[in-house]
């Protein structure tokens, strides 16, 4: 009975553990539900209607409620979801989305140069408008960096991506 009750308990925490690994290699759940397979697949919407890339170029940036209001201020009306993007709206707020693509501070990366050269949004985030939710799929490491710095001829000198090393 303890042996039986010890071994479920086991099994009971790899399943957890296990979907607590799939849910972060899946990527972080949003706080409004939001879907780039919709969006950009299904209405193939163009990226850059939502993440405008603002000077200096660095940030692709989140969109703004006001955004999706141009639409949704008369699309799905009745859903919750767009209820819940409506009352954000009203009140001012914008979205708390949550960061799935992160490089640590002391790194200097810009998107704007990056597009500048022909690299394209799926190179380093994979096949966006397929997904109902955005996971790391791209390699964006240092190595995934220099990989494509040295096929390109790009410097891979330390100083290139880092300011102090
Ligand atoms: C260019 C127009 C357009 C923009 C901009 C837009 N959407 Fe949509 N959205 C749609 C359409 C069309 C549908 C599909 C409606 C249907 O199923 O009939 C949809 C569906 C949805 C749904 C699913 C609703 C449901 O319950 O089925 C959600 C949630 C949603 N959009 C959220 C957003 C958010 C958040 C933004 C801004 C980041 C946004 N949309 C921007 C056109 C747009
Ligand atoms: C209708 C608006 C809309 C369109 C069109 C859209 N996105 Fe997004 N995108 C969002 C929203 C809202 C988020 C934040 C929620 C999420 O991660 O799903 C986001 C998040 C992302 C992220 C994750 C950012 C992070 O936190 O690291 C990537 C990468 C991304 N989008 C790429 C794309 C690409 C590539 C396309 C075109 C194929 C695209 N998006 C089209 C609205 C949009
Ligand atoms: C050369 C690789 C590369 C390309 C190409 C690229 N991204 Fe990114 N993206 C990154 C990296 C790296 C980050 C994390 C940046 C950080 O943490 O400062 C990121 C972050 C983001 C974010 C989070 C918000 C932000 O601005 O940091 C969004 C949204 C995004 N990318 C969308 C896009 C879209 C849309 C395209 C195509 C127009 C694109 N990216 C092209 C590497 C890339
Ligand atoms: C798709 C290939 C590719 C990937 C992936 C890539 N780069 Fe680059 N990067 C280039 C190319 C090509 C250049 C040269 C551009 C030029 O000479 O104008 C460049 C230039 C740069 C520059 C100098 C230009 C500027 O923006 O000031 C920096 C810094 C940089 N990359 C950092 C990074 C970092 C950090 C990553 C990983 C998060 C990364 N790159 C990933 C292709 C890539
Ligand atoms: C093309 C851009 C690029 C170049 C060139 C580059 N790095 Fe990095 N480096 C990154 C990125 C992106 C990260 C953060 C992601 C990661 O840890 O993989 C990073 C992280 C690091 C870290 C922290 C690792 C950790 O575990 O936190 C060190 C240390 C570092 N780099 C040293 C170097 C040295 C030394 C060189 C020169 C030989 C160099 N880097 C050249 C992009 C670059």
């Amino acid at each position: 009975m303890k042996r039986w009750f010890i071994s479920s308990l086991l099994l009971l925490t790899a399943i957890f553990a296990a979907i607590g690994v799939a849910q972060t290699l899946r990527g972080p759940i949003q706080p409004l539900h939001f879907s780039h397979k919709q969006h950009a697949g299904t209405l193939s919407l163009d990226c850059k209607m939502c993440h405008v890339n603002p000077d200096p170029g660095e940030l692709m940036t989140y969109p703004a409620t006001a955004t999706c209001m141009n639409c949704h201020s008369a699309i799905k009306t009745d859903s919750p979801h767009i209820q819940e993007l409506a009352k954000a709206a009203a009140e001012d707020r914008s979205i708390q989305w949550v960061r799935v693509y992160e490089i640590p501070g002391f790194v200097y990366f810009s998107h704007r140069t990056h597009v500048a050269t022909g690299a394209t949004c799926q190179g380093c985030h994979g096949q966006v408008q397929t997904r109902e939710r955005v996971f790391v799929d791209g390699d964006i490491t240092m190595s995934g960096c220099m990989n494509c710095h040295v096929e390109n001829s790009a410097s891979i000198d330390c100083n290139f991506c880092h300011d102090q090393l």
